[in-house]
């Protein structure tokens, strides 16, 4: 860890398009990345696999302080590889399961406790892109630059239809819609480190904006700041 490396916080509501932002910020950048919520996905997938009862918080706390979680750059351009104890689970925890395994222990304090110093060791020179839903509020409060994505629950649940039709899920538009609802509503209403915008982040709303023009309007909060 490095304490000085300037961290970029990108927080928001799941489908604001934070991934795609972050993925894209860190490389004009050259900086590091955290995928904050794959370490959730990835300890919910861990859970599951245990068969652990996911509202069991001491059990799943225990988990999340032993499983190894690693991310490799394939090399090719791919997408980051996510291994967990030493097995690709990169696919296994995109799913809608390992989502809403990630949602229901990421409401656990001991869980998100558990995960503090693995997200911490991630922000490095020169610089860390930080993707989640509390990267400017609890993990890096002195992030240099903080910025919250939103958009409507409506477009928000048809860029992930598009997404999972493209992989040739099948899936209904009213049942993503009433998902996000629900995770949002989940996300937002949780005692311990709930969805909001820090009060010094730059809140960006993605409804109707193309990726080029989000990633523009990010990257000027680190270069006018
Ligand atoms: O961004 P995502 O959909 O991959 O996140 C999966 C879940 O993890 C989501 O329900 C919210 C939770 N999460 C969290 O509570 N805190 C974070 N920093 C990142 C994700």
């Amino acid at each position: 860890m490095n304490d000085s490396a300037p961290v970029l916080a990108i927080d928001g509501p799941s489908g604001a398009g934070k991934g795609t932002i972050a993925r894209a910020a860190a490389d004009w950048l050259g900086w590091h990345m955290l995928d904050s919520g794959a370490i959730y996905r990835a300890i919910g997938h861990a859970s599951g696999a245990k068969d652990l009862d996911l509202s069991d918080a001491e059990a799943v706390a225990r988990c999340a302080a032993t499983t190894r979680i690693e991310f490799r750059d394939p090399g090719d351009g791919g997408d980051t590889r996510v291994i967990i104890d030493g097995e690709d689970a990169t696919d296994a925890i995109r799913t809608e399961t390992a989502g809403a395994a990630a949602s229901a222990i990421a409401a656990l304090p001991e869980v998100r406790k558990a995960l503090v110093d693995k997200q911490l060791a991630f922000r490095r020179p020169p610089g860390l892109v930080a993707d989640g839903r509390d990267m400017g509020t609890v993990i890096f409060p002195d992030a240099a630059f903080k910025v919250f994505l939103t958009a409507s629950a409506a477009e928000r649940a048809e860029r992930r239809y598009k997404q999972l039709k493209a992989k040739g899920l099948d899936v209904t538009l009213a049942s993503l819609l009433h998902e996000i609802e629900l995770r949002d509503a989940r996300d937002a209403s949780r005692t311990v480190a709930p969805l909001r915008p820090a009060a010094d982040a730059v809140v960006i709303d993605t409804t109707g904006q193309t990726i080029p023009t989000v990633v523009n309007r990010v990257l000027a909060v680190v270069q006018t700041a």
